[in-house]
């Protein structure tokens, strides 16, 4: 039977991922699930860890639930750990958006100045974690959510020990669910195939059993069919003309970047009603752990899939089953380009389709990338290479660098001004700086 260690068990997806271990108990014998948290998460952690006790008993498998606040306690011999944390909880969040958004500028939990200080916030963590593991687990894989996905994935192989770090995200998921949905048909007949960077990627070519739709898919979007398929990102419809002119299928998140203007606008207009994601978020997680306390209670709520993150425990369950069953099958994961992307240096990680087997991804050779896109998609991964040296060396000017150069602020004088105050606001959560 296999251990799984997951960090940020506190979290309130967390009833998802053993919602993922239940239904494919055959397939991938879980025995023991570690859920770590920290002091501050203790009645998160306590509460989440006795109704997944109540979920297993009523699926009647034979996984055994432990909760701890020392990691260390839960890392030897684990077979996967998972990462879903939070430096800083919802409050450090908060600040990421607000303090943006007062300037005039996105307000974003991963992208812009926001996702720059979630990466600052949570490298040294994730470093600290790869060392307890070479020490506890050196075998184990680690499989990462924590945001952001593809920087923080990066860091560790930049500057950790493990090589078996594989980023995940639900957004690739999301889109073939959502193209499944037009053609209604089950997901499982569509794929896509990846290429671009975490929150950054765009789909090259759409398959239904293996038949190439992409152009239908295409213009699908276009007519304003599939809207952001993640309930975080405002739905706002393409120009028609800009879809098809792309001709490839652009994420949710792209809004930020060839929308700036109208997304800025909605979400200052949110703003000046005193709420951000991050606040919504908070009351969406109030909600659902009053409903997680109750001792009637033993399955995933729908309430859940109100979270921009929905169907995050698909991703993880179908990436570890592949993992331990050599299906050799393909997912879109966050893993070192190794030559997929051409445009995009080899020792980076990027966010592509995959082989997956047990010795991990295989990235599938998606070549170059479109020309109207590959300057975006290298400008970002220079943010994001900078963010990580930053966020190792605590070094103030390589983190102007970083901000300056990221396309949602692009001003030496604004990156300062933001860069300043949010090193003041998250100071304890920057020991580096
Ligand atoms: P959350 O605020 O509920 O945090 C989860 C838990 O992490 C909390 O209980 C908190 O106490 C705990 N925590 C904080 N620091 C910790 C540490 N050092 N060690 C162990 N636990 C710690 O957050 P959430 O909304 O559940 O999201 C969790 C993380 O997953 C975030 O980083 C979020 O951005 C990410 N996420 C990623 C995806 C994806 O697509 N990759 C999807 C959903 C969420
Ligand atoms: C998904 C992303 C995650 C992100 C989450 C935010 O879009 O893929 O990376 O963390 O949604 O959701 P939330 O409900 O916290 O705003
Ligand atoms: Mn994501």
């Amino acid at each position: 039977g296999l251990k799984i260690v997951t960090i940020g068990g506190g979290s309130s997806y967390t009833p998802e991922i053993i919602e993922g271990f239940i239904r494919r108990y055959e397939e991938l014998p879980v025995r023991e699930l570690w859920l770590v948290d920290i002091e501050t998460g203790k009645e998160k952690l306590e509460i989440i860890g006795n109704l997944a006790k109540r979920m297993v008993k009523k699926a009647g498998v034979p996984i055994t639930i432990y909760t701890t606040l020392n990691r260390r306690e839960a890392l030897p011999n684990a077979d996967f750990v998972t990462t879903q944390f939070r430096v800083g909880s919802l409050d450090a969040r908060i600040k990421d958006e607000r303090i943006p958004l007062r300037h005039g500028y996105i307000g974003q939990e991963t992208n812009g100045a926001g996702g720059m200080f979630k990466a600052l916030r949570t490298i040294p963590v994730m470093l600290e974690i790869d060392h307890d593991m070479a020490e506890l687990c050196p075998d184990a894989w680690l499989i990462n959510f924590t945001n952001p996905s593809g920087i923080v994935t990066e860091g560790v192989l930049r500057y950790g020990k493990t090589k078996k770090i594989i980023g995940l995200c639900n957004v690739p998921i999301g889109m073939e669910m959502a193209v499944a949905k037009l053609f209604s048909v089950d997901s499982s007949r569509i794929r896509i195939d990846f290429a671009g960077l975490n929150h950054m990627v765009f789909g090259l070519s759409a398959y239904l059993d293996g038949n190439d739709i992409t152009k239908s898919v295409i213009d699908k979007i276009a007519d304003g069919k599939m809207g952001s398929t993640v309930k975080n990102v405002m739905n706002i419809d393409w120009v028609p003309e800009f879809v098809t002119g792309l001709s490839i299928i652009p994420c949710p998140y792209h809004r930020y970047y060839f929308k700036r203007q109208e997304l800025l606008e909605k979400e200052l207009e949110e703003f000046s009603k005193g709420e951000t994601r991050a606040e919504i978020v908070k009351k969406l997680e109030d909600e659902l752990f009053q409903l997680y306390k109750d001792p009637e209670l033993d399955s995933k709520p729908s309430q859940l899939e109100q979270r921009g993150g929905a169907y995050y425990s698909d991703a993880a369950c179908r990436l570890i089953s592949s993992i331990y069953n050599d299906k050799g099958d393909i997912q879109p994961v966050d893993t070192l380009n190794n030559g997929a992307l051409a445009v995009i240096s080899p020792d980076s990680v990027v966010e592509v389709s995959c082989v997956i087997t047990k010795n991990g991804p295989r990235p599938l050779t998606m070549g170059e990338l479109p020309i109207e896109i590959n300057g975006l998609v290298q400008q970002i991964k220079s943010f994001e290479r900078v963010v990580i040296d930053a966020a190792v060396t605590g070094d103030y000017k390589k983190a102007l660098l970083a901000m300056t150069i990221n396309p949602l602020v692009s001003s030496d004088t604004m990156a300062k001004v933001l860069l300043d105050e949010m090193l003041a606001a998250h100071q304890k959560d920057l020991p580096q700086f």
